[in-house]
């Protein structure tokens, strides 16, 4: 499951050059691309939104497919890490707790 599939714009996002490039081939925008690239892979997402018009851009995402070298490319963007916190370090565990 995705909170946060955008990353609120943080590192770039919404002006990825690699999810531009992908979406100009189906006429989709970066952030269609990254949200289709999730559930392509069976992971849930819960964008946000307060603009309707992007709402309706969010969910119009099941009319196109990305191929596999498309996917492969996108997950070359992985860095390994999040951009928010380790959920696997028991700091955030204990920030939690607190
Ligand atoms: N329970 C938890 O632990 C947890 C953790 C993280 C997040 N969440 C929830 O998950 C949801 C998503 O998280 P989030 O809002 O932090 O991050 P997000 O969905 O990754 O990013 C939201 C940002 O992206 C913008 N945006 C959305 N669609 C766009 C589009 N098509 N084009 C350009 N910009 C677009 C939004 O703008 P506007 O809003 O200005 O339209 C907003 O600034 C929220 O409901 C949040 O409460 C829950």
């Amino acid at each position: 499951m995705s909170w946060r599939p955008l990353t609120e714009g943080r590192n770039g996002f919404f002006t990825n050059s690699i999810l531009a490039e992908i979406g100009s081939k189906y006429g989709k925008s970066i952030v269609q691309i990254a949200l289709r690239w999730l559930i392509q892979r069976g992971v849930i997402i819960i964008p946000k939104s307060i603009h309707i018009e992007w709402m309706q851009q969010n969910t119009d995402i099941s009319n196109f497919e990305l191929t596999d070298e498309d996917m492969a490319t996108i997950a070359t963007l992985d860095m390994g890490y999040s951009l928010f916190f380790d959920h696997y370090d028991a700091r955030t565990t204990h920030m939690f707790m607190e």
